[in-house]
């Protein structure tokens, strides 16, 4: 049985849909309960709902085979995985923003709020920018607005949350989207049935 931690919410149901269409359906899925656990024997495949920023640690740990996670996360914590393929769906871009008209006062540290602690201190590190940081765990752009930060760190999809909370944009920094990992040992001992997954999902995305 291959176990896929699958993140709850848009992107989870995207690749399911890919998955299914590969060989690795399993119909109930879509039954509305409560459930995290849905296996579907003939296929051999057991799927784990598992929230978006968690799936890292379930491969990590090898209570799940494989599993599907933004690159913002591996970038963030940098868990001791495989990353087999660059799904293509769930992108976005790492970025600072901060209040319309901000002007950075380059004599003292920078504030800046964000969830991804790592990302935002490796690059100001790279640009010799002292900081101080705020650790929030959402609704980050409201930081910047309430004087709580300078600016911001965080993943900007269709810019809506930046832009109806008059914020802009002053630097992007990193292309995001999502990735198919897989746990070191399952990957050594399911070669076969990992390897195999990761070409039709290959092969799938390219008919797209
Ligand atoms: C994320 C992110 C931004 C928003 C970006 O938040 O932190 O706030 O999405 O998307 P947009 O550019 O399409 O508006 P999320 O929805 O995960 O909620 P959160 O505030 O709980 O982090």
């Amino acid at each position: 049985m291959l176990n896929i931690a699958l993140p709850k919410g848009r992107l989870g149901d995207q690749v399911y849909e890919l998955l299914s269409g590969i060989g690795y359906d399993c119909k109930s899925i879509y039954e509305q309960n409560r459930k995290l656990i849905f296996e579907n024997p003939e296929n051999n495949v057991r799927y784990l709902l598992v929230k978006p920023s968690d799936v890292a640690i379930y491969v990590e740990h090898h209570a799940a085979d494989v599993g599907i996670v933004g690159k913002d996360i591996l970038m963030e914590s940098r868990p001791d995985v495989y990353e087999l393929l660059d799904l293509g769906l769930g992108k976005c871009r790492m970025c600072v923003a901060a209040k319309n008209g901000y002007i950075e006062d380059k004599d003292r540290p920078l504030r800046v709020a964000t969830k991804f602690v790592n990302i935002a201190k490796e690059h100001y590190a790279s640009q010799n920018r002292d900081i101080d940081i705020i650790k929030l765990n959402g609704s980050i752009e409201l930081a910047p607005i309430l004087g709580l930060s300078d600016v911001i760190v965080d993943i900007v999809e269709s810019g809506s949350t930046i832009r109806e909370n008059n914020l802009q944009v002053i630097e992007e920094f990193m292309p995001i989207s999502a990735r198919f990992i897989a746990n070191k040992t399952s990957f050594k001992f399911k070669n076969d049935v990992i390897s195999d997954m990761v070409e039709k999902l290959a092969v799938a995305i390219e008919e797209k």
